[in-house]
């Protein structure tokens, strides 16, 4: 059953698990004995990383970093400011990025640039979803999940003003729910 504040499922929980299971794998592969590092992207990440990891069969290792971006809730400024930094250190490590939504990129420019200066021996990026329409900076993203159109999505660790983020599904919010929000 979806929840009464959601107008359209874009993703379902089946589409998420198997397109999850199938990314898993594709690691375990890639990488075999190089150990991984994941790095998740607070708050969103979380649930992504979660279902990720169980499906990844290979030794690897978890941190997660919290960023905020300036801007209103629904759009992003580029700014973005370092809340939580990473525990481990990623010298000589190779390091995936875990994001659940590639919208603008610039989120995700921002931190590849910060964590390629601490020289990891790689860095890639796994993102359950890409807005390609929205995309401001070119991102390449080695374990893509969905292309999704450009709307405002929550659920699956995305959230409209930290709710729904325990959604199963990925689905648009009824947008009298979110109309009139900042600029
Ligand atoms: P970007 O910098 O524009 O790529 O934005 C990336 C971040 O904005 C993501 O990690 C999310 O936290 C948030 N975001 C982007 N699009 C959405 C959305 O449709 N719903 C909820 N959060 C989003």
């Amino acid at each position: 059953m979806t929840n009464e504040d959601i107008e359209r499922v874009v993703l379902t929980e089946d589409e998420i698990q198997s397109k999850v299971a199938e990314l898993g794998k594709r690691i375990s592969e890639d990488y075999g004995d190089r150990e991984p590092l994941l790095v998740g992207v607070l708050k969103g990440a979380f649930v992504l990383m979660a279902d990720l990891s169980r499906r990844i069969t290979v030794p690897v290792e978890f941190d997660f970093m919290a960023v905020a971006s300036y801007g209103s809730s629904t759009r992003t400024s580029g700014v973005v400011r370092i809340i939580k930094d990473l525990d481990l250190e990623i010298t000589d490590r190779h390091v995936v990025i875990v994001e659940d939504i590639v919208d603008s990129g610039l989120t995700l420019s921002y931190l590849m640039k910060n964590l390629r200066g601490r020289r990891p021996l790689s860095l890639e990026v796994c993102a359950l979803m890409t807005k390609p329409e929205a995309l401001r900076v070119p991102i390449d993203v080695r374990y893509h999940g969905f292309a999704i159109p450009p709307a405002f999505v929550v659920g699956y660790g995305l959230d409209w003003q930290q709710r729904y983020r325990n959604l199963p599904y990925v689905g648009t919010l009824k947008p009298h729910l979110y109309e009139g929000d900042g600029d």
